[in-house]
């Protein structure tokens, strides 16, 4: 403290104004180059397109328009445009439009976020030649999928206790966080939120997932979760009558036995159907070939 006012004293209070605004710059603390006063504030999602305007006066010819990227050592990156005097060639994935006051960047990743500046300077103004300058800031985002929400209950003799419900959704940034809902409005001392985590994939994104514990001594609750806006399918958690597969057994079993007792039936009549006409058969069978055959054979004894 003692030092530095003593060596504010000694350079005095000219240079402060020069260094201030330079340590506003540094530790991100400048109302003009940070936050939402840029000129033009964009806004984008991954895989999306976004049209950068460059707030020229259309009444006047210009000498050259260009937009640049700001680098993270600060390095000015050529985008797209007119450059003063060397054709510079285009970046990827961006055009001008036939105005040329207009660059368009298609296909956005998240790293195409951060600081642009649009470079220009009028044709007809000789006792101007300045090279005007607009910044505009782009902020990337990706939209996370719709949450995945899946319910794990302890049970005891098939009566839920207790149930942890976990919410995921994949890819998006920033990361964010699930908000749940519980829709019967019960107290919030009869669930908490156990865990919220957030794993980094390999393309910068990252899949996030919130689990929340319910206590199902108040009965059955209908729960679901959300993220930007998006909404899980609605479960019922602590569900107190027993599980769907358990509740629709005995339809099962009843329809299936019906099923059974019905094809019992047939068969029993196909099988009794069946001796009947094969008895039909053989009395049949057994009565008059062998008659035949005797009165051949008498035909023939007698013949010879
Ligand atoms: C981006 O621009 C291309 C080409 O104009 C177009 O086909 C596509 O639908 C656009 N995508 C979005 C997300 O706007
Ligand atoms: C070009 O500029 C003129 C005059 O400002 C405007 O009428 C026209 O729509 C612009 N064309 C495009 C493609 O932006
Ligand atoms: C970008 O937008 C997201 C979502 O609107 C916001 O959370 C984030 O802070 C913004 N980042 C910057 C650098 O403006
Ligand atoms: C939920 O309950 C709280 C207090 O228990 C109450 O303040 C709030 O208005 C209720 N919300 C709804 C949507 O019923
Ligand atoms: C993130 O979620 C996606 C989609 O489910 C999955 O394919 C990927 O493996 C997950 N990444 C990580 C690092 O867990
Ligand atoms: C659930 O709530 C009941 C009543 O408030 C309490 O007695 C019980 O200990 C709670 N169970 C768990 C697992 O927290």
């Amino acid at each position: 403290m003692k030092a530095s006012s003593s060596w504010l004293t000694l350079l005095g209070p000219r240079l402060l104004l020069y260094l201030l605004p330079l340590v506003l710059e540094i530790t991100g603390f400048s109302s003009v180059d940070r936050g939402h006063s840029y000129p033009g504030s964009y806004k984008g999602v991954v895989g999306g397109n976004v049209s950068f305007h460059c707030p020229v006066d259309k009444t006047k010819n210009l000498d050259l328009l260009y937009f640049q990227k700001v680098g993270v050592n600060r390095e000015q990156i050529f985008f797209n445009g007119y450059h003063s005097s060397k054709p510079l060639t285009p970046h990827p994935r961006t055009e001008m439009d036939h105005n040329n006051t207009i660059m368009h960047i298609y296909e956005l990743t998240l790293s195409d976020s951060g600081e642009y500046e649009c470079h220009y300077m009028y044709k007809d103004d000789m006792n101007d030649r300045r090279v005007n300058m607009v910044k505009i800031h782009l902020n990337v985002t990706a939209l996370f999928s719709k949450p995945v929400i899946t319910n794990n209950c302890n049970q005891a003799n098939g009566i839920p206790l207790e149930c942890d419900v976990k919410c995921e959704a994949h890819n998006g940034f920033p990361d964010k966080k699930i908000k749940w809902n519980e829709l019967r409005n019960v107290s919030k001392e009869m669930w908490k939120i156990l865990r919220n985590d957030e794993v980094p994939t390999r393309t910068e994104l990252v899949n996030i997932s919130s689990t929340a514990s319910f206590n199902c001594s108040v009965g059955e609750l209908k729960v679901s979760c959300s993220v930007d806006g998006i909404t899980s399918d609605i479960i019922s958690v602590c569900s107190s009558k027993a599980s769907p597969d358990q509740s629709a057994n005995p339809i099962i079993v009843i329809a299936a036995g019906v099923i059974c007792g019905l094809v019992g039936i047939v068969i029993i009549c196909v099988f009794k159907f069946k001796k009947r006409n094969t008895e039909a058969e053989n009395t049949r069978a057994n009565g008059h070939p062998e008659e035949v055959r005797v009165l051949n054979n008498l035909e023939a004894t007698l013949g010879s």
